[in-house]
């Protein structure tokens, strides 16, 4: 052995194994352990440390995976043999020791510690600690949904989701929520094995477990030593929680807002809470898998992740997909935010085949308020700060002199604003401060006016002072006016809540594909309701209260991570109906049924009023009445999925660290899958070669009626030429499976100039229509089928 780094944890190999073998045992009982002390000297930082499977370990030494992987740390430790006796547990720096997403560990280590390492061969790899973010906007809260399910019998069907699982991973919950009450839910299914750290009053039948995980995140953000119990605090987890799996709660407002009885999607599944993500610091990716891996031993059924990275690397290097595909295994299907980065192409994350990306669109419900101008006319914006009485006066109208933004008080005050409505452009400080900057200079009222990009998609707030949230395009009308008339004059008149608006609008802020790291699967999958969305908070952060007033305990809030949320409430709906279905035909069920049409029956739109891209809704806005009995299902297990991984070109490594634990592969001797062929739901075609002809097979699985008969309907533009064959699926029985092939071209036999959208729909009778959005790439220049796993450029 080399000892030129290492030398000072000299004990002889074995020695330190069984050492360490016993020390695991305090380890594991002491999770929070203090390490504080000799370890902060700021040469130790947090790795994932991936190793090799199958590496035998000793059966007789180590009785677990996890005392191995300590003995691999000890192999290597720099400590000092007296260290080691004085005070077992603080001499092993591993962190956690993962059993089903990764076959590794995470531990405190020194880069000479991880050079030593390398050497050794069962090392793989170590990557340095990340953050991941929750998946809310920079201008979150907004408002709401509950209806979704409501329609048709769907809850008569899945029972509201009884006895269904959902895991929760997010910043916290606040646990005395009454959307959380257990009153009249029965006890979580005899699987469940998890546990709630709240003290015992807290969790119930409605909220059966709560956990923190922050051994990962403590090392890198102070005051994270101690365990933060996931309670009364947590306004994203309390809100996405809710959204999934809340109680019925009648009276549901916010500021007199959307008045109405709150529920979640799947209001009887229970909620398993785990808090991964610290307020304004993030998630810690090795606190994330650390929770999956519990996640799946404590027996939940459906994982909600409203979280992700936008640099995460390939599908080795991410949680989400790490935990995603260890889950899928356990037959547990996770919703994960797409991003809200969006309307950027290329921006979506969370783009594994075995998890389902959720972006956001809006829902039919606005708040409106109009603002009447001194000419006359009036124009129609949303608000959620009504005042009890605003008057009937016309009241003088300026714009900020300043940045446009009212973000500087001294400008206000100079411009004296008493008594007039101020317009700001939105930006600067978040809009709750501006506010109060605004109220403070005096003026009577506010208009803000929405940036350019988000369209048509308005996502007011309760403010301190009456406003009117206003879309971009109808802000410069009323700038116009400003500047037309030498003493210009406006009113609010507030409406209230209103439904039946347009929608579902894809929301600006979400993420588009397409997906950078397996661009043969069109990503996002669907979209789910996620602009304005009303649900359970602790409380409205920021808002002034009157002396009366009773803290609201919803909020409105937008965000693809207030989509998610709907989709693993309707997908613990679809698994109570349907118990054996596979994570992929639950998600199957989803796509294949979605609304590609709005409210008006015309193809859903942008912001900017033309036809969203795939890229931008995927399969559509899911249906939940329809996806409970979808007729036929894209199922898949491993037997596709690893061959698509060797298909994607990764290497034998790679693809083991995913599958774990799985039994290892070689690629050399598997058969490879082109991504086009994987047995997803939607269908993309790369035409980049001559003769710009491509044959995609799919194997349809019957879960409607045993003897149907399915007959198909193709609908692209005349640049394309698409046969199906055999052009009709008659099934005899349940669970039979018919394979089909889809031969797609160019009518011109010449490369496609751009991206070509088309839709495949299998029709049986009335009763079902099985669809799959036909993606049609154009190619990048010839490259093989192998580095298509690569971003475009
Ligand atoms: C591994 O073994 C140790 C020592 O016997 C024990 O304390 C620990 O709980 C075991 N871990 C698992 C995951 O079984
Ligand atoms: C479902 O509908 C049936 C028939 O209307 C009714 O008897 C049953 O109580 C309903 N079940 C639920 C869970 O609502
Ligand atoms: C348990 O939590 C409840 C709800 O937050 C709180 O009221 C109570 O004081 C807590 N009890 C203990 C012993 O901490
Ligand atoms: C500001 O305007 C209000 C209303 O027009 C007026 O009453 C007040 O005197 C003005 N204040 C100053 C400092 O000019
Ligand atoms: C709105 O919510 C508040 C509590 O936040 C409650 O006091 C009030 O009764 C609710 N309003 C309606 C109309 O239900
Ligand atoms: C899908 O595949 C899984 C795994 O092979 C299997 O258990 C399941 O029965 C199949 N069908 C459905 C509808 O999930
Ligand atoms: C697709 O299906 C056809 C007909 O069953 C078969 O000949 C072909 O090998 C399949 N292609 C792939 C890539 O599986
Ligand atoms: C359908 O396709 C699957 C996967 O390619 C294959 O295993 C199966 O044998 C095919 N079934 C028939 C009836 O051709």
């Amino acid at each position: 052995m080399d000892n030129r780094n290492h030398g000072r944890c000299s004990l002889p190999r074995l020695a330190v194994g069984a050492a360490v073998l016993l020390f695991a045992v305090s380890l594991a009982a002491t999770p929070a352990a203090s390490h504080a002390g000799h370890d902060d000297t700021g040469l130790h930082s947090n790795y994932l440390v991936i190793v090799r499977k199958p590496y035998a370990y000793d059966t007789n030494l180590y009785k677990n995976v996890s005392s191995w992987h300590a003995s691999l740390v000890a192999s290597v430790c720099d400590m000092a043999k007296e260290a080691l006796e004085k005070d077992p547990s603080s001499v092993s720096r591993l962190i956690y020791s993962y059993r089903n997403v990764v076959n590794g560990f995470a531990a405190r280590l020194t880069p000479e510690e991880v050079q030593e390492m390398s050497k050794n061969d069962w090392f793989i790899r170590a990557d340095p600690e990340k953050t991941y973010q929750l998946q809310t906007t920079h201008t979150p809260q907004l408002l709401g949904l509950m209806g979704g399910a409501r329609r048709g019998g769907v809850w008569n069907t899945s029972n509201m989701g009884e006895g269904i699982i959902i895991g929760i991973l997010d910043d916290g919950i606040y646990a005395g929520h009454p959307s959380f009450d257990g009153e009249g839910m029965k006890p979580p299914p005899a699987k469940w094995s998890g546990r709630c750290d709240f003290n015992k009053t807290v969790c119930n039948n409605k909220l059966i477990g709560a956990r923190s995980y922050f051994e990962s995140a403590k090392w890198k953000w102070k005051g994270l030593r101690d365990p933060v119990l996931p309670i009364n605090e947590g306004q994203h987890g309390t809100h996405t929680s809710s959204t999934a799996a809340g109680s019925f709660v009648p009276g549901a407002n916010v500021s007199g807002y959307a008045v109405g009885t709150a529920g979640g999607m799947a209001p009887r599944a229970h909620i398993a809470f785990y808090q991964v993500c610290y307020v304004e610091k993030g998630c810690d990716r090795d606190d994330i898998l650390a929770a999956v891996d519990d996640a799946l031993e404590d027996g939940v059924d459906i994982l909600s992740l409203s979280l992700g990275d936008e640099q995460a690397g390939d599908f080795s290097d991410d949680p989400v997909s790490l935990g995603g595909y260890s889950a899928a295994m356990h037959g547990v299907l996770v919703s994960a935010a797409g991003g809200n980065t969006g309307p950027g192409p290329s921006t979506v994350v969370n783009e594994a085949p075995w998890v389902i990306t959720v972006g956001a669109g809006t829902t039919d419900r606005r708040f409106v308020a109009t603002v009447k101008l001194g000419s006359g006319v009036s124009l129609d914006g949303e608000s959620l700060s009504e005042p009890k009485d605003f008057g009937a006066e016309m009241r003088p109208l300026v714009h900020d002199v300043g940045d446009g933004m009212c973000t500087t008080e001294s400008v206000l005050r100079a411009m004296n604003v008493t008594g007039k409505i101020i317009i700001c452009d939105a930006g600067g400080d978040v809009s709750v401060a501006k506010a109060k900057l605004v109220l403070r200079s005096g003026a009577a009222g506010m208009i803000v006016i929405a940036p350019q990009v988000y369209g048509s998609v308005i996502v007011p707030r309760p403010h301190v002072l009456p406003t009117v949230q206003m879309p971009f395009m109808i802000g410069q009308k009323i700038k116009a006016y400003i500047r037309s008339t030498p003493s210009p004059t406006a009113n609010f008149i507030f409406k209230g809540t209103v439904f039946k608006a347009k929608s579902p609008v894809a929301a600006p802020f979400s993420s588009r594909g397409p997906n950078r790291r397996s661009r043969g699967i069109l990503k996002p999958d669907i979209i789910g309701p996620g602009v304005n969305i009303l649900a359970g908070v602790p409380k409205i952060e920021d808002l002034a209260l009157g002396a009366e007033e009773v803290m609201p305990k919803f909020d409105i809030k937008s965000g693809t991570s207030m989509a998610a949320p709907h989709i693993s409430g309707v997908a613990a709906l679809i698994k109570n109906a349907h118990p054996t279905w596979s994570p992929a035909a639950i998600k199957s069920a989803m796509m294949t049924t979605a609304d590609y049409t709005d409210n008006l029956r015309k193809p859903i739109t942008d912001v900017d009023g033309t036809p969203a891209t795939y890229y931008a809704i995927g399969a559509g806005y899911v249906n939940a009445r329809k996806a409970i009995d979808p007729g036929l299902v894209y199922n898949l297990s491993s037997l596709d999925y690893i061959p698509y991984l060797c298909g994607l070109g990764y290497k034998d490594q790679k693809v083991n660290s995913i599958i774990h634990p799985g039994p290892a592969v070689e690629c050399a001797k598997m058969p490879k899958v082109d991504q086009k062929d994987l047995n997803y739901p939607s269908i993309t075609a790369v035409l980049d070669m001559e003769p710009y002809e491509v044959s995609i097979n799919r194997s349809a699985t019957n879960v409607g009626t045993a003897t149907s008969t399915y007959a198909v309907e193709v609908d692209v533009p005349a640049t394309l030429a698409v046969e199906v064959n055999p052009a009709k699926l008659e099934f005899r029985a349940l669970n039979e499976v018919l394979n089909y092939t889809v031969t797609v071209k160019t009518a011109s036999g010449k490369a496609p100039a751009s991206t070509i959208e088309g839709q495949l729909k299998w029709v049986s009778g009335k009763k079902y229509v099985v669809r799959s959005p036909i993606l049609v790439c154009a190619g990048t220049g010839g490259k093989s089928a192998a580095s298509m796993g690569a971003a475009p450029a």
